[in-house]
């Protein structure tokens, strides 16, 4: 069957059609969103003729299964925390310095929960052995830059170029791998919560962040990852880091008009809301919900980690009594059997057709936890947003909103009835609407839809072979010199000798006209 393909594909190319290239996609997170946010353009490329040979915890179910896609399933080999995360691990008082450490410690724990359980899957052993002793005909790879990169170094072994996928907004590590400029000043560090206008004090906070989370990519993260990558990968390899800068580009799930402007490099390619399809038929229960709550619906949703049944009781009361008080239905994404005290206007659901309910009309508010899938989502369609952030980039998305006006941020830990009543109250006001109804325009504006940049630039790094061409020169310098610190320390040490000179120079004349005129008065 095999070669049957294979001397089809050879006749198709001998006739001079276009043939799909062999592309392998690696995603070594096993958060659901994470996949969520790349698999429609995955089936895409599959779809237009590309073969794509997937590793990843999602293999496609057995009614998706398509041509031209094949999984290699880590399914199975950890514990999974979608729809399971309890709302206690929140509970504890949040500073600065702990949300710091607590985003940069729950990335090191997920990126070591990952590298220590994938590489005991027989089908991922059986194709990395392959693919190292036998060779292989991949023409690319494309690889998720979040919180490991130890294959790095099957990708090294490989010998071809890649092309990295970010579903978030860009890791410090991932922008340093491409140049990208990272100006503390204003842009804000994804595991911070500030906006790009900034005080004094959170630019010093910006800073440290910038400063902490290279220190621990570069010597608690790196280290890892290495060990693990020439175990797995053969010995010898060159540093992670070095392989990283060979990345020919980025796609980010970013957008300027949600995630803010700032300066981008030719290598990092804004793919905001790749995800978003054209919104599906709801089913025909909840649709007759919506078409009948002509008062208008408020979704809740706090995402695909956080489980609805841990919310803490009093939370969770606040919310139903804030509900109770409103003329509007409620559709909230819940999982548990039972909400106690549930009021009449409200409807829970363990999982929910997200995108297609945020599409309908009678939708006029999304209170969410500011995840960036939900927040473009609800930005695509136009709706405002209360957002509860919780972790990760959620405060950073919501803050961006904030600062856009088409929503609010709710804070997690003074949460009671008045707050909530309060917030949505406010984000129901008419100017709220009119400025997500201006940011969707913003954020919809664009040359070509996200999928079809991410398929064009895909195939702009295959045509001209890793497109080393769109490197700055940043990509390879050391940072002293990306940060003139060799310039500042020159000219400071030129200053430093020049005043020196002068010194000694005026010294020295002072000296001899006091002399001069001591002989005159002596001789006097
Ligand atoms: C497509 O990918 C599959 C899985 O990696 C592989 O077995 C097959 O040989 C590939 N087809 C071609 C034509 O290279
Ligand atoms: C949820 O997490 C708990 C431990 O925190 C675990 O015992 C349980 O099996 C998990 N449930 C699912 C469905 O993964
Ligand atoms: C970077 O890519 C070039 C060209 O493919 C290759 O020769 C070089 O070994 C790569 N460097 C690293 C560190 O992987
Ligand atoms: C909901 O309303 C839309 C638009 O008016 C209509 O096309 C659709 O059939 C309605 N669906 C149900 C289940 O009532």
């Amino acid at each position: 069957m095999a070669s049957c393909n294979v001397t089809l594909l050879l006749l198709l190319a001998g006739i001079g059609l276009t043939v799909g290239h062999n592309i392998l996609v690696i995603f070594p997170h096993h958060g659901q969103s994470h996949f969520m946010n790349v698999q429609p353009f995955l089936k895409e490329l599959a779809r237009r003729g590309d073969n794509v040979t997937v590793i990843s915890f999602y293999p496609l179910k057995p009614h998706e299964r398509m041509k031209n896609y094949h999984d290699i399933s880590l399914a199975g080999c950890l514990q999974m925390h979608n729809n399971n995360v309890s709302f206690s691990m929140f509970e504890g008082p949040i500073t600065y310095l702990s949300r710091t450490l607590h985003n940069v410690l729950a990335l090191y724990m997920m990126s070591d929960e990952v590298t220590s359980s994938i590489f005991q899957v027989p089908a991922l052993k059986e194709f990395t052995h392959r693919v190292l002793n036998d060779g292989h005909n991949f023409d690319l790879v494309i690889v998720e830059t979040f919180q490991t990169d130890v294959f790095l170094g099957l990708i090294h072994r490989m010998n071809v170029p890649f092309i990295s996928v970010t579903t978030c907004n860009l890791f410090p590590w991932s922008s340093e791998r491409i140049g990208q400029p990272q100006n503390p000043s204003y842009v804000p560090t994804n595991i911070d919560i500030f906006n790009s206008k900034m005080t004094l004090i959170e630019r010093i906070k910006n800073t440290m962040s910038l400063l902490f989370t290279q220190f621990a990519y570069h010597y608690i993260f790196v280290p890892k990852d290495q060990k693990i990558a020439n175990d797995n990968f053969g010995p010898g390899l060159p540093p992670l880091s070095a392989i990283a800068k060979n990345t020919s580009l980025i796609l980010a799930n970013i957008h300027f008009s949600l995630n803010l402007p700032r300066p981008v490099v030719p290598q990092l390619i804004e793919v905001g809301g790749l995800h978003i399809q054209p919104a599906k038929p709801l089913p025909k229960d909840l649709e007759q919900f919506l078409n009948s709550s002509t008062n208008g619906v408020i979704y809740f949703c706090m995402g695909s980690l956080l489980r609805g049944e841990t919310f803490p009781i009093e939370k969770r009361q606040a919310f139903l009594a804030a509900f109770s008080k409103l003329p509007l239905n409620v559709l909230w994404k819940y999982e548990g059997d039972t909400l106690p005290g549930q009021p009449s206007n409200v409807k829970i659901l363990p999982w929910t057709p997200q995108r297609d309910i945020l599409s309908h009309p009678n939708i006029k508010l999304f209170i969410n936890h500011g995840g960036l899938l939900g927040t473009t989502e609800a930005v695509y369609e136009g709706v405002p947003m209360l957002g509860i952030p919780m972790f990760g980039d959620q405060h950073l998305n919501m803050n961006a909103i904030q600062s856009l006006g088409a929503g609010l941020v709710l804070d997690y830990k003074t949460l009671n009835q008045h707050s909530i009543l309060n917030g949505i109250r406010t984000v129901l006001k008419p100017e709220y609407k009119i400025n997500a109804k201006r940011l969707q325009a913003q954020y919809r504006d664009r040359p070509m839809s996200a999928m079809e940049t991410a398929i064009y630039w895909t195939d702009y790094v295959i045509r001209h072979k890793g497109a080393p061409h769109l490197r700055t020169a940043a990509v390879h310098m050391p940072w002293y010199q990306l940060l003139c610190l060799d310039i500042l320390l020159i000219i400071t040490v030129g200053i430093i000798t020049f005043l020196f000179i002068i010194k000694i120079a005026l010294s020295l004349l002072l000296r001899q006209i006091f002399q001069s005129k001591t002989d005159k008065n002596k001789t006097d």
